[in-house]
């Protein structure tokens, strides 16, 4: 696992680098080791109507779901400097929808530290429909 966790660090560093973040200069990368094994990355996106831009995590989900990934097993933030980045509220409920108990949320700084928490820990009394 300990190796997964690198390809994570280096998707989501790559994709960090195409980050589009004119408006807030904060640059950040993520990726997902999906239940089928595969890893999909994203990054965010601004808008110059703020509103509409889009995180990192939003970006790796919507790729996974193009390609058939169906659980996030792992998920992995990079933030753009020495301090983690933990995902918005709004991307905790949208990593919340294709996670489940044991789905580890990891986040890296510029330096490679992680820290690690359950989605429970992240989400606790997360909106559900049923
Ligand atoms: N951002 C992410 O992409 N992921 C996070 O977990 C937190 C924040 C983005 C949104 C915006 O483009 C920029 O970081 C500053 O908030």
């Amino acid at each position: 696992m300990e190796n997964k966790i690198q390809k994570l660090i280096q998707a989501a560093k790559q994709a960090q680098l195409n980050s589009y973040a004119p408006y807030s200069n904060f640059k950040v990368g993520s990726a997902i080791l999906a239940d089928n094994g595969k890893v999909y990355a994203g990054c965010n996106v601004e808008n110059a109507a703020y509103p509409l831009g889009q995180c990192a995590e939003a970006g790796a989900i919507a790729a996974m779901i193009l390609d058939g990934g169906k659980k996030i097993v792992k998920i992995l933030v990079a933030s753009p400097n020495e301090k983690i980045c933990s995902p918005c509220g709004g991307c905790r409920q949208k990593i919340k929808e294709f996670a489940d108990k044991n789905t580890e949320i990891l986040m890296c700084d510029s330096l490679d530290n992680i820290q690690s928490i359950d989605m429970n820990s992240l989400l606790p009394l997360a909106f559900e429909l049923d």
